[in-house]
Protein backbone atom coordinates (compact mmCIF):
# COMPACT_ATOMS: atom_id res chain seq x y z
CA UNK A 1 0.00 0.00 0.00
CA UNK A 2 1.47 3.27 -1.27
CA UNK A 3 2.00 5.71 2.27
CA UNK A 4 -0.69 8.64 2.22
CA UNK A 5 0.21 10.87 5.40
CA UNK A 6 -2.86 12.84 7.00
CA UNK A 7 -2.09 16.39 8.69
CA UNK A 8 -4.30 16.70 11.58
CA UNK A 9 -3.75 20.60 13.08
CA UNK A 10 -4.92 21.10 16.31
CA UNK A 11 -3.98 24.57 16.75
CA UNK A 12 -6.73 27.65 17.58
CA UNK A 13 -4.81 29.68 15.58
CA UNK A 14 -3.74 30.13 12.01
CA UNK A 15 0.24 29.62 10.21
CA UNK A 16 1.11 28.58 14.26
CA UNK A 17 4.44 27.04 15.07
CA UNK A 18 3.23 23.43 15.25
CA UNK A 19 2.15 23.67 11.78
CA UNK A 20 5.28 25.21 10.49
CA UNK A 21 7.26 22.38 12.18
CA UNK A 22 5.03 19.88 10.64
CA UNK A 23 5.68 21.26 7.17
CA UNK A 24 9.57 21.04 7.73
CA UNK A 25 9.05 17.88 8.25
CA UNK A 26 6.71 17.13 5.25
CA UNK A 27 9.00 18.71 2.70
CA UNK A 28 11.75 15.87 2.89
CA UNK A 29 8.67 13.12 2.67
CA UNK A 30 9.19 11.52 -1.04
CA UNK A 31 7.09 12.84 -3.58
CA UNK A 32 5.09 10.03 -3.99
CA UNK A 33 3.45 10.17 -0.73
CA UNK A 34 0.50 11.41 -0.90
CA UNK A 35 -0.34 14.18 2.24
CA UNK A 36 -3.78 15.45 3.25
CA UNK A 37 -4.15 18.22 5.37
CA UNK A 38 -6.54 19.37 7.77
CA UNK A 39 -7.17 22.30 10.28
CA UNK A 40 -9.53 21.24 12.73
CA UNK A 41 -10.48 25.02 13.45
CA UNK A 42 -11.64 24.84 9.59
CA UNK A 43 -13.72 21.89 9.99
CA UNK A 44 -15.38 22.01 13.35
CA UNK A 45 -16.69 18.86 15.25
CA UNK A 46 -19.88 18.98 16.89
CA UNK A 47 -19.44 18.67 20.72
CA UNK A 48 -18.96 14.82 20.82
CA UNK A 49 -21.51 12.96 22.16
CA UNK A 50 -21.27 9.65 23.34
CA UNK A 51 -23.50 7.04 21.44
CA UNK A 52 -20.67 3.83 21.86
CA UNK A 53 -23.86 1.97 23.59
CA UNK A 54 -27.01 3.09 21.91
CA UNK A 55 -27.77 0.76 18.85
CA UNK A 56 -28.91 3.08 16.10
CA UNK A 57 -25.55 4.65 16.29
CA UNK A 58 -24.65 5.41 12.26
CA UNK A 59 -21.55 6.29 10.28
CA UNK A 60 -21.66 10.43 9.86
CA UNK A 61 -22.43 10.84 6.11
CA UNK A 62 -19.17 11.86 4.00
CA UNK A 63 -20.86 15.01 3.29
CA UNK A 64 -20.05 16.29 6.85
CA UNK A 65 -17.19 17.61 9.10
CA UNK A 66 -17.42 14.62 10.96
CA UNK A 67 -17.64 12.47 7.93
CA UNK A 68 -14.74 14.42 6.04
CA UNK A 69 -12.02 13.30 9.08
CA UNK A 70 -13.22 10.04 9.37
CA UNK A 71 -12.91 9.31 5.67
CA UNK A 72 -9.15 11.08 6.01
CA UNK A 73 -8.23 9.02 8.89
CA UNK A 74 -9.33 5.78 7.56
CA UNK A 75 -7.48 6.43 4.20
CA UNK A 76 -4.34 7.17 6.13
CA UNK A 77 -1.53 4.78 6.25
CA UNK A 78 0.18 7.49 8.96
CA UNK A 79 -1.77 9.99 11.16
CA UNK A 80 -0.15 13.16 12.11
CA UNK A 81 -1.37 14.69 15.37
CA UNK A 82 0.06 18.35 15.23
CA UNK A 83 -1.05 19.89 18.20
CA UNK A 84 0.26 23.01 19.79
CA UNK A 85 1.34 22.26 23.52
CA UNK A 86 -2.31 23.45 25.70
CA UNK A 87 -1.80 22.79 29.18
CA UNK A 88 0.72 19.95 28.87
CA UNK A 89 -1.40 18.04 26.91
CA UNK A 90 -2.89 18.02 23.09
CA UNK A 91 -5.32 21.36 22.60
CA UNK A 92 -8.99 20.91 22.39
CA UNK A 93 -9.85 20.50 19.33
CA UNK A 94 -7.66 17.52 18.87
CA UNK A 95 -8.80 15.85 21.91
CA UNK A 96 -12.54 16.41 20.49
CA UNK A 97 -11.10 14.35 17.16
CA UNK A 98 -9.48 11.77 19.40
CA UNK A 99 -13.04 11.51 21.25
CA UNK A 100 -14.58 10.72 18.24
CA UNK A 101 -12.31 7.57 17.57
CA UNK A 102 -14.11 6.18 20.72
CA UNK A 103 -17.15 6.56 18.52
CA UNK A 104 -15.66 5.51 15.66
CA UNK A 105 -14.71 2.45 17.03
CA UNK A 106 -18.22 0.97 17.99
CA UNK A 107 -19.68 2.19 15.01
CA UNK A 108 -21.23 -0.50 13.53
CA UNK A 109 -19.47 -1.69 9.66
CA UNK A 110 -16.16 0.40 10.19
CA UNK A 111 -13.96 -1.75 11.53
CA UNK A 112 -12.32 1.22 12.95
CA UNK A 113 -9.85 -0.87 14.57
CA UNK A 114 -9.11 -3.74 12.47
CA UNK A 115 -8.25 -0.95 9.96
CA UNK A 116 -6.18 1.75 12.30
CA UNK A 117 -3.93 -1.57 13.29
CA UNK A 118 -0.54 -1.48 11.99
CA UNK A 119 -0.52 2.07 10.63
CA UNK A 120 1.63 4.69 12.27
CA UNK A 121 0.98 7.36 14.40
CA UNK A 122 2.98 10.24 14.85
CA UNK A 123 2.97 14.03 16.58
CA UNK A 124 4.28 16.97 16.06
CA UNK A 125 3.62 19.97 19.22
CA UNK A 126 5.35 23.26 19.43
CA UNK A 127 6.08 25.03 23.54
CA UNK A 128 6.59 27.89 25.10
CA UNK A 129 8.31 26.23 28.22
CA UNK A 130 12.19 25.96 27.62
CA UNK A 131 12.01 22.23 29.29
CA UNK A 132 10.62 19.58 26.49
CA UNK A 133 10.24 17.27 29.17
CA UNK A 134 7.11 19.19 30.36
CA UNK A 135 5.39 17.51 27.02
CA UNK A 136 5.60 13.97 28.20
CA UNK A 137 1.74 14.12 29.24
CA UNK A 138 0.84 14.86 25.42
CA UNK A 139 3.65 12.32 24.33
CA UNK A 140 1.97 9.61 26.51
CA UNK A 141 -1.51 10.44 25.51
CA UNK A 142 -0.21 9.79 21.77
CA UNK A 143 1.82 7.03 22.74
CA UNK A 144 -0.88 5.08 24.61
CA UNK A 145 -3.49 6.05 21.90
CA UNK A 146 -1.36 4.04 19.92
CA UNK A 147 -0.55 1.14 21.87
CA UNK A 148 -4.59 0.81 22.61
CA UNK A 149 -5.15 0.71 18.89
CA UNK A 150 -2.54 -1.68 18.07
CA UNK A 151 -0.88 1.46 15.64
CA UNK A 152 2.70 2.17 15.54
CA UNK A 153 4.02 4.97 17.17
CA UNK A 154 6.89 7.11 15.72
CA UNK A 155 7.23 9.35 18.76
CA UNK A 156 6.79 13.39 18.68
CA UNK A 157 8.49 16.29 16.75
CA UNK A 158 8.97 18.91 19.67
CA UNK A 159 9.77 23.17 18.74
CA UNK A 160 10.11 25.73 21.22
CA UNK A 161 7.66 29.04 20.40
CA UNK A 162 5.39 31.12 21.68
CA UNK A 163 4.14 33.71 19.45
CA UNK A 164 3.86 32.35 15.57
CA UNK A 165 7.40 32.16 13.68
CA UNK A 166 9.26 31.69 17.17
CA UNK A 167 9.79 28.15 16.15
CA UNK A 168 11.97 28.98 13.40
CA UNK A 169 14.47 30.22 16.32
CA UNK A 170 14.69 27.14 17.24
CA UNK A 171 17.28 25.28 15.49
CA UNK A 172 17.55 21.78 16.72
CA UNK A 173 13.98 21.02 16.42
CA UNK A 174 14.22 22.43 12.54
CA UNK A 175 17.28 19.93 12.51
CA UNK A 176 15.33 16.89 14.38
CA UNK A 177 12.21 17.98 11.52
CA UNK A 178 14.89 17.22 8.37
CA UNK A 179 15.00 12.84 9.41
CA UNK A 180 11.83 12.84 11.72
CA UNK A 181 9.50 10.98 9.23
CA UNK A 182 12.28 8.85 8.16
CA UNK A 183 12.46 7.52 11.24
CA UNK A 184 11.61 3.62 12.48
CA UNK A 185 8.00 3.74 13.89
CA UNK A 186 7.77 0.08 16.44
CA UNK A 187 4.99 -1.00 17.48
CA UNK A 188 3.62 1.13 20.21
CA UNK A 189 3.60 -0.19 23.69
CA UNK A 190 1.99 0.87 26.83
CA UNK A 191 5.05 1.81 29.60
CA UNK A 192 3.72 -1.26 32.17
CA UNK A 193 4.33 -3.38 28.91
CA UNK A 194 7.80 -2.20 28.47
CA UNK A 195 8.43 -2.25 31.98
CA UNK A 196 7.92 -5.83 32.17
CA UNK A 197 9.63 -6.88 29.50
C1 LIG B 1 -4.58 27.53 25.83
C2 LIG B 1 -3.08 27.50 25.80
C3 LIG B 1 -2.40 26.69 26.67
C4 LIG B 1 -1.01 26.61 26.62
N1 LIG B 1 -0.38 25.75 27.48
C5 LIG B 1 0.98 25.62 27.40
C6 LIG B 1 1.65 24.70 28.25
O1 LIG B 1 1.05 23.99 29.06
N2 LIG B 1 3.00 24.62 28.17
C7 LIG B 1 3.71 25.36 27.26
O2 LIG B 1 4.94 25.22 27.22
N3 LIG B 1 3.09 26.21 26.42
C8 LIG B 1 1.74 26.38 26.47
N4 LIG B 1 1.10 27.25 25.63
C9 LIG B 1 1.88 27.99 24.61
C10 LIG B 1 1.82 27.33 23.23
O3 LIG B 1 2.12 25.95 23.30
C11 LIG B 1 2.80 28.00 22.26
O4 LIG B 1 2.43 29.36 22.11
C12 LIG B 1 2.86 27.33 20.91
O5 LIG B 1 3.86 27.94 20.13
C13 LIG B 1 1.52 27.42 20.19
O6 LIG B 1 1.58 26.66 19.01
P1 LIG B 1 0.90 27.20 17.65
O7 LIG B 1 1.69 28.43 17.23
O8 LIG B 1 1.06 26.08 16.70
O9 LIG B 1 -0.52 27.52 17.95
C14 LIG B 1 -0.29 27.37 25.67
C15 LIG B 1 -0.99 28.22 24.80
C16 LIG B 1 -2.37 28.30 24.86
C17 LIG B 1 -3.11 29.21 23.90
Amino acid sequence: MSRRFLFVLGSARLDGNTELLAREAAAQLPGDVEQQWIRLAEHPLPDFVDLRHDSNHVRAPSDTETGLLLDATLAATDIVIASPLYWYSVSGLTKRYLDYWSGWLRTPGLDFKATLAGRTLWGVAAHADREPSVADPLVGTLNNSAAYMGMRFGGVLLGNGSAPGDVRKDTEALARAKTFFAQEAPLARFPHEVAAG
